[in-house]
């Protein structure tokens, strides 16, 4: 037990005697050693906790290294795990998710009526025409209809591809095109900070080129006019009401690591990649990862305030909850709408028992003072999390302090849209340091490595990687295996790549520090340098241009532009206004340029690459580094 080792080094919150009386496993140090000595037991025990079709002829196959195979032969459906079976019990009338819109207005639904919903609109998918394999994109803000048309989808075998609310039409169509969408499925509009995201005319533009888009499914969610395309639009209320839109469906038999989503998540070269996740594993790390995170119980109600259309989402708010029968909580609008308050009310008035968000939201609610969450009953609260980027230590203490009550453990999870399930993290009675994620999940084994692969002293800044297989690993990149395999897998053979700098400490805690790629992390959310220079180079004023990541306060990093102009533009304030304004269009606004500076050249290899390291490093005033390959 954790109490007879040597005291940890640094500010260490040890866990009370009430939060070890109610955690799952009281000795986790004993389970991470026999999971570590036994990975393929650890994760076998766990699947037999859900129910298989067929079970597996082999946990894990690994024949065909980085495609491994989990639960190979198996036959599942997630969607089995995560609604059907709960029919069969007490469970049925339990709630699996309430709701609340930024509005005010409150929907709940019972396992019972989620099963029903999902069913019926399943079953108008297959009326469109929808198989087993389709790729549906599903483009919505954050209403109990996102889960019903993840679900829906994955109950017949389709795959979703989520696409964030927040992104604009440019993102939104490449995702679809890529994905060779035949259904989309939106909403009119979603409500945020008070005002309407225009999420169906985002739609009409985006699928004016994506000629395989044969259906469009909308909510009605504000109620706003929009324009509807006789033959290609359809409400989803006038689907839902058709005698097709029967309540029961059969669940589709697929096997464990057929797809069940696509994600598109940015990288440091081109084009967003497909993450593709499928059934078997997916639905066996999220199950477990979540059981012995977050320890859900059934007297839980679980809040995960990320956005459905992200990883987070998906493994999180959707599918991981429901797999364990849990009550998930979803809230549409922004934090601080109308009040900076408004969060903290919904956890009072829900009796929220675990929050799970990210360091920028909890970064932007510091801003506001004690006083608007001292106003309000938190004594239901008795987990915290956190998640998408490394958390401050001041934000831990703060989060810690004033929103647990110096309570409640925070759970720093560190994982990615790859990863599909948390990787480095603690439970909830393992010791915790402000700012470090603690240690691998049980089976996992991280280190950090040198260029060539060497483990450096601990203390020491490295590469992130991962050792062993888990089994919510991501199949491959849609339509692109190669890329697949040089991106994670080729930089240290058999292992991992994570693509984040970290350190380790001399107890073993990880800490990571950030990207080493061209990716940056703007208020958690991931986004990746080449998409928003593609978009700025679409301006008609913009010759070439450059993006870096710098710090901010609130939201982590944001995001600056430098830019050489054409012939005949002058550089001026208003163009730069310009030039973000059709970034965020484009992109969307979460992805609007923070400062953009014209310049007349940008630093290059002589092979013509930007050096973005050297951009950065000019912007924070520190040593330029090795400028041996710059040209003249
Ligand atoms: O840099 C790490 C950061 O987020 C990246 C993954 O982003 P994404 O695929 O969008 O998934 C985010 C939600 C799982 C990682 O490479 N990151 C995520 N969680 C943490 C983190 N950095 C530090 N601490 C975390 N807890």
């Amino acid at each position: 037990m954790s109490e007879k080792r040597p005291p940890l080094e640094g500010e260490v919150y040890y866990p009370s005697p009430e939060v070890v009386a109610q955690a799952r496993v009281k000795d986790w140090e004993a389970l991470a050693r026999r999971a570590d000595e036994d990975l393929t037991g650890f994760w076998a025990a766990e699947a037999e906790e859900l129910e298989w079709y067929r079970k597996w002829n082999r946990v894990l196959d690994d024949s065909d290294k980085p495609f491994f195979k989990w639960f190979a032969g198996a036959q599942c459906n997630i969607v089995h795990n995560a609604l059907d079976r709960h029919q069969k019990t007490w469970r049925r009338n339990k709630l699996s998710l309430v709701w609340v819109g930024e509005k005010g207005d409150v929907r709940t639904y019972s396992y019972f009526a989620l099963h029903r919903d999902v069913c019926r609109f399943a079953n108008v998918l297959k009326a469109m025409g929808v198989r087993k394999g389709d790729r549906v994109t599903i483009y919505m803000p954050r209403i109990p209809e996102i889960a019903i048309a993840m679900l829906a989808s994955a109950k017949i075998g389709a795959i979703h591809s989520v696409v964030y609310g927040g992104f604009s039409v440019d993102a939104l169509q490449q995702r679809i095109e890529d994905s060779e969408s035949r259904v989309v499925i939106t909403a009119d509009g979603g409500f945020m900070n008070g005002k309407i995201v225009e999420l169906k005319k985002t739609v009409d533009e985006a699928v004016k080129h994506a000629p395989s888009v044969e259906t469009v499914i909308v909510v009605q969610r504000t109620g706003h006019e929009v324009r509807i395309e006789a033959g290609r639009d359809y409400w989803y209320h006038d689907l839902m009401k058709l005698p097709l839109a029967q309540p029961v469906c059969a669940t589709e038999v697929m096997e464990s690591h057929d797809p069940l989503f696509i994600l598109y998540t940015s990288g440091s070269t081109g084009k967003p990649k497909g993450l593709i996740h499928g059934h078997g594993g997916y639905m066996t790390g999220v199950y477990s990862t979540l059981k012995y995170v977050f320890d859900i119980k059934d007297e839980d109600r679980y809040w995960c305030a990320a956005d459905p259309g992200w990883i987070t989402g998906h493994s999180y708010i959707v599918y991981g909850p429901l797999l364990l029968g849990a009550t998930t909580f979803m809230y549409e609008g922004s934090p601080t709408f109308p009040y900076p308050n408004r969060w903290w009310s919904l956890i009072e008035k829900y009796g929220i028992s675990i929050l799970y968000t990210a360091p920028t939201a909890i970064r932007g609610l510091m801003r506001f003072g004690e006083s608007w969450p001292n106003r309000h009953d938190l004594s239901t609260l008795r987990l915290l999390g956190s998640v998408g980027e490394p958390i401050n230590p001041e934000a831990w203490r703060w989060y810690h302090r004033v929103i647990g009550k110096g309570r409640c453990p925070i759970m720093d999870t560190w994982w990615q849209t790859e990863t599909g399930m948390f990787m480095i993290t603690p439970t909830p009675v393992v010791p915790l340091k402000p700012g470090s994620g603690t240690r691998p999940f049980f089976g996992q084994q991280a280190e950090i490595l040198d260029e060539k692969g060497d483990p450096v002293p601990d203390g020491e800044e490295g590469f992130l990687a991962l050792k062993r297989p888990w089994p919510a690993m991501a199949l491959t990149v849609y339509r692109d295996p190669e890329r697949y395999k040089n991106l994670y897998w080729s930089q240290y053979p058999g292992k991992y790549m994570a693509g984040d700098s970290a350190k380790k400490d001399k107890d073993g805690y990880f800490w990571v520090i950030g990207r080493t790629d061209d990716v940056i992390k703007v208020s958690g959310y991931r986004l990746g340098t080449a998409e928003v220079e593609s978009a700025l180079v679409s301006h008609p004023a913009i010759a070439e241009a450059a993006v870096i990541g710098l710090p901010h306060e609130v939201k982590g990093n944001a995001i600056h532009c430098y830019c050489m102009l054409r012939k005949g533009f002058k550089p001026s304030e208003e163009l730069a206004d310009e030039v973000k304004a059709h970034v965020a269009q484009h992109l969307g606004p979460i992805v609007r340029p923070e400062k953009v500076t014209f310049v007349d050249s940008l630093p290059k290899t002589r092979s013509g690459k930007i050096m973005r390291r050297v951009l950065k490093a000019r912007a924070q005033g520190l040593p330029e580094g090795d400028l041996s390959t710059m040209e003249d």
